[in-house]
Parts: C-alpha cells; structure tokens; sequence
C-alpha cells in the first residue's frame, strides 16, 4: 500500500491497452491499467468497464476465484485508477457486446491494485455531457471522455497530414512571433504591457501576415506554420478569442497556384484523417453570384433552393410593397420551395418573424396551385406578371414561392438564412457529404459608414486587380476596384481565406491612400514593411486555414469547442484555471499600470 490506501506500481507493466483485447488472446495473462468507468454488481461478482485512450476492457471480481481481491474491489469507485492482473476469457454465452472491441471477452482479476481514488467526479465520464460551464471547469475530466478523446487524435492527425504534404513539397515551418506591434487584420488586439519599456505594448498577432510576407522577402519561398492567432472580437460557436490557423505563403506564385497548394492539404487531411475523397479542384463562384444567388459569401452548396432575382418583374406588379422598394432602388428576391405549398398556416407565418430578425419588413408568399398562384397578395399579380414570376422561378404545382423585398444587403441575409433554415428543416442536406468552393473577386473596399471612410475587405496588403486600380486612378469608383482574394468554404464555413499580396511599394502606397492612412501613419504602423519593400519583394501570395473550422467540420461537430483542449467560453472565459484573472497591485506597479473603471463582465 501507498499513502492514503492507495497501492504502487512496483515493477508491474501494462501487458495491453484497453482497446487490445480480442477472442484470439483468450487465456493469456494480462496486466491491464485505467480508470474504473461503470461498477456493476451482478449477485457477489462484480463487473468494472476498466477504460484508457485505446478503449474499454471489462473486468470481473469473482470471490471464487479470490476473496480478498473481491472484498478490495467492492471499495472501487468511478474514476479510481486501478492495475488488474488477470487471464483473459470469452463472455458468456450471449453476453457479448458487440459494439465494444473488446466485447466478445473479459478479464478474470486474480490481483488488484488500487494506484488512486477519485472523489465523486462532477462530471460523469461515461454519460451524458454535462452542461458547458461545468464541462470547461472540469475540462481534464470532460477530455476523459472518449469522444473528447477521438477529438483530439483527429486534430493531431489533421495536423500531422499538413505536415507531410507541405514538407514533401519543399515548405519550410518557420515560427514569427507572438509579442509583436499590432497588427491590421480587423478586431481589437489583445495587448502585453512592457516592463521594460514603461506605457508600451505588445500585441499578440491576429495572424503571422507581415510575418509571412517578410519571409519572403527573407528569400524562404514557401513557408508555413501551425499557428495560434489572437483576436478580441464578439465570440461565437466558430470562433474563440486564441484560435489556430494553417498559415502558408509562397513566391512568384498567382492565384491558382496557391489554390492548388490548399487543394492538396484539404485532400491530405480529408483522406488521412476521416478517408474521405476531396475532388482534385474545387469550383469557383464570384463573390456577386454568391450574394446573389446564396444570400451570403460563404454559401452552402450542398443543396439548391437558390435565390433568383425578379426585381425587373416584381415592378411590373400591382403589390405597393414590391414597387415601393424597387423604386427606392432595393431589390426583390425570392425562392422556389418545391413542394411548400403544402406548409401549414404556422409554417408561412413563422417566416416573417423569422426574416425579421434579419431586418426585412415581411415574407411575401404564393402557392403554386393548379389555376394560378394563390396567396393573400396574389390579386396584385396579374396573369402576365404570375406567368413571368412561375416561369423565372420554374414554379410547378405544388412549390411555395417567398419573396423578400428590400435593399439588397438585407434581402440576401434575410432570404439567405432562410434558404439555410429551408435546407435544414426539410432535410435538404446530405450531412455526409462536403462541399469545398471558392469564393474569388471579392470588392476590394467596402464603404465604412461610421468611419466614413473605406476600409480593406480583408487586409491593407492584399492585392487590387491592377487592372482596376488604373481604372479608378483615371477617375473610377473605388467600391468596383476587385481583390485578388479567395476564401475556401467548406458546408457553409469559411474556412480559409487568402490572396496574392501587394509587392511594390508605390503601389501599396496607393492602397494606404485610398484607405485614407497617411503616410505617417502608415510609416509608424508598417515602415518595416514599407522598407523591406524597398529591397526587392518578389511576387508573393498566401492563404489561412481556420484549423479549429476544419477539424471541427471533420469531427462532425457544431462548435470549435469541441476541438480544443481548453478552450474560453463564449464571454472569452476559462471557468478552470480563472483567467483572465486579477493581478496584483505590485505587478501593476511595475508595469507602470493603475486600473480605473474596473467593470467585469455580468456585473453592473
Ligand atoms: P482571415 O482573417 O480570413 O485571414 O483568417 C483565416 C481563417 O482563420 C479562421 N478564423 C478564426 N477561427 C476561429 N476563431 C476566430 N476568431 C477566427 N478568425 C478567423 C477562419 C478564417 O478563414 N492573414 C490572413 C490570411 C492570409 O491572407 O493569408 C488571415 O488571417 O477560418
Ligand atoms: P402587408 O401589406 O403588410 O399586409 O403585407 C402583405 C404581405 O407581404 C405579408 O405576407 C408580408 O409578410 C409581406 N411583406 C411585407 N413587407 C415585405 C417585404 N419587404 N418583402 C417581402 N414581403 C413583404
């Protein structure tokens, strides 16, 4: 016995993992270690599910065979870490359990040894999950659990299949810093405070993109890096406050060929990890047609049910709404839900409410029926307009049509979601396929109406179309001016996102302009760059992979929780170790800090 009824090792060893175990080793004497999961007490014997990362072996305590071993085993609780020496032997008859692979046999325990006790577990390993908080307080527990466990292995696997593929094609894994000057990528940073240099600040990087982009100046050619990026930015279920990116770039390269680099990882990973096949390319969709036609940049083509435009005919009808809007210049769109008509009242109703969530005003329906369409609205259609309405929506008996009329930015996220609700509801989605697209020609700019300024869609660095850049020189709108960005979208999620970067200096500095940053500011923010550029930048491009997006996708998980080990909860929390945390007075004072307006977050 060790401390506290406890026993130790003393030179035994684990013959096998829980998961080894087969009818061929019956007989064989086996030491076997873990955690004791379900205790069960089938009339004086007793039955522990003895579990590790490799699986679970049941074990039995039979008085008959040992008293003393039985007596010791009835103090075995869940989740003690327990040594059983044993001689392996089939189930009885019709007692095999055949969705465990150990389940056609068992272990007949001749020793036991008691390694440690666990007070009642909060959380219950072999059940149910517990609710979140509790999950991330106790996550070492919540880990325990074997799916928590595949979780994990699958990131590992992802991870080490990006590896090879990168490596075997001359790709160099190069780490940047993680104290760095702030960086452009679009939400707050998080910030270190110097000791060194009283009042100053590190930030932690949003991503490696200077980093990257001075690597290649450096000469490296093809970097990447498995990399974890900092962003303070309104938490949801596919981001968290650290999250970790694929991050590649590459020279003298376009935009093909860094697509077919993330080709390639994307196949490596999906055949390595769940063997899924990922065609050669992926299909290419205008960042137009995607709003148009899907309602968002990051559509999910596994199914149809696609947005069609009738602007031109809706202001051939009678309806005020319909010509309202489209006098104010909006749009209307709508959907062919085949087969709709048969929705009940409810289900027609529940749209608007629905839509209203995103801003639109109201859900204009109409059922296709055998002499027309019918609808409450439907006397404001005449013949002509239902006929051109039926034929541009391919409208057959039996379909609902749902229009959304407004300015177009909240017609495509109204009708858009909608479509996605659709495609869930009616089961429109084969949840074992995936979907992998392109999303290219993205503007450029984007009009910020609080800033009044334009801002970059992605980053200062990423490259106009130089064709349209000359066109806005000679006079052009700087809202037509396309990006040379890609973003990779995989069932809907933007998983990477990436584009040929700005290499000259004149013409970054025609970029910073057209973002309105001076060229002092642009000098403090990204002199270093501006002067690596003097040097000779090759040509260069790159792309990032959301890592926790993918590995989640290939879990078949709805959160990225789910694939991280400690991960913060929604309010960029860890109810474990209590970060963020307070500090002490001395550590302020040496950082040359004092707190004023000290609010915490679910406090008043
Ligand atoms: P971007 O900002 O698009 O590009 O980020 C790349 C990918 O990272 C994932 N991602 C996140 N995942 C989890 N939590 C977050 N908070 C989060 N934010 C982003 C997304 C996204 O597609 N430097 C550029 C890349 C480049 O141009 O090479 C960049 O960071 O899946
Ligand atoms: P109303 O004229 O407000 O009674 O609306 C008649 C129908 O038109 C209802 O089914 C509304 O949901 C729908 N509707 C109202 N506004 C809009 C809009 N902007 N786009 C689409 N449908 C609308």
């Amino acid at each position: 016995m060790g401390g506290s009824g406890t026993d130790r090792l003393s030179g035994w060893r684990r013959t096998h993992r829980c998961g080894d175990l087969r009818a061929s080793d019956i007989g064989a004497d086996v030491i076997l270690m873990g955690w004791a999961s379900s205790h069960r007490d089938h009339g004086g014997v007793i039955f522990v599910d003895l579990r590790d990362r490799w699986g679970i072996t049941q074990v039995v305590f039979d008085p008959a065979v040992s008293k003393e071993v039985h007596r010791r085993a009835e103090h075995v609780r869940p989740e003690y870490v327990i040594a059983v020496k044993g001689r392996v032997r089939a189930r009885m008859e019709g007692m095999a359990n055949a969705k465990l692979a150990t389940g056609e046999i068992e272990v007949i325990c001749s020793e036991l040894r008691v390694l440690n006790v666990a007070e009642p577990p909060p959380i219950q390993v072999d059940g149910p999950p517990a609710n979140e908080e509790i999950r991330l307080k106790y996550r070492y527990l919540d880990l325990r659990r074997p799916i928590m466990q595949r979780n994990l292995e699958l990131r590992h696997a992802a991870a080490q299949a990006t590896r090879r593929f990168l490596c075997a094609q001359d790709f160099v894994e190069i780490e940047t810093p993680t104290f760095v000057s702030s960086t452009p990528e679009g939400a707050r940073d998080y910030l270190v405070p110097s000791r060194v240099w009283p009042g100053r600040f590190y930030a932690l990087p949003q991503s490696p993109q200077i980093y990257k982009q001075l690597l290649m100046v450096a000469g490296m050619d093809r970097y990447f890096q498995i990399v974890r990026c900092y962003r303070d930015e309104d938490l949801r279920a596919d981001r968290q406050p650290e999250f970790t990116q694929i991050d590649v770039e590459m020279s003298f390269v376009e935009e093909a060929d860094v697509m077919r680099v993330a080709e390639g990882i994307t196949r490596s990973v999906y055949k390595e990890t769940i063997g899924y096949d990922v065609p050669d390319s992926f299909p290419h969709l205008d960042y137009a047609d995607a709003m148009s036609r899907y309602g968002s940049d990051k559509p999910d083509i596994r199914f149809g049910l696609e947005m069609v435009d009738v602007t031109g005919i809706a202001a051939e009808s009678d309806f005020k709404v319909f010509r309202a809007v489209t006098e104010a210049g909006g749009i209307v769109s709508a959907i062919n839900v085949k087969g709709g008509a048969s929705f009940s009242r409810k289900q027609v109703d529940d749209m608007t409410p629905f839509v209203a969530q995103y801003g639109a005003k109201g859900a204009a329906w109409m059922k296709v029926a055998e002499r027309g369409l019918e609808s409450n609205i439907a006397k404001f259609f005449n013949e002509g307009v239902q006929n051109a309405l039926r034929e541009r929506l391919s409208a057959e008996q039996g379909d609902l049509l749902v229009f959304v009329a407004d300015q177009a930015p909240i017609v495509y996220q109204a009708l858009g979601n909608l479509r996605l609700k659709f495609g869930n509801d009616l089961n429109l989605i084969d949840k074992s396929k995936f979907a992998f697209l392109w999303v290219t020609n993205f503007p450029l700019l984007s009009w910020d109406e609080e800033e009044n300024r334009w801002v970059a869609n992605h980053h200062p660095f990423t490259s106009p179309v130089l064709e349209d850049l000359d066109l806005f020189v000679s006079g052009g709108d700087p809202g037509r001016i396309r990006a040379r960005a890609y973003d990779l979208v995989i069932n809907g999620t933007e998983v990477g996102g990436g584009s040929i970067r700005i290499h000259q200096r004149h013409v970054q500095q025609q970029m910073f302009d057209l973002l309105g940053i001076s060229s002092e500011e642009a000098e403090r923010r990204f002199g270093y760059l501006l002067n690596a550029f003097r040097y000779g930048a090759p040509p260069h491009g790159g792309i990032a992979f959301g890592f926790d997006r993918m590995v989640m996708q290939l879990a078949g998980q709805e959160s990225i929780r789910e694939v991280i080990a400690f991960p913060k909860t929604n309010t960029a929390a860890s109810p474990m170790d209590g970060s963020p945390s307070e500090v002490d007075e001395r550590q302020l004072r040496e950082l040359g800090l004092r707190l004023r307006h000290v609010k915490h977050a679910g406090t008043a």
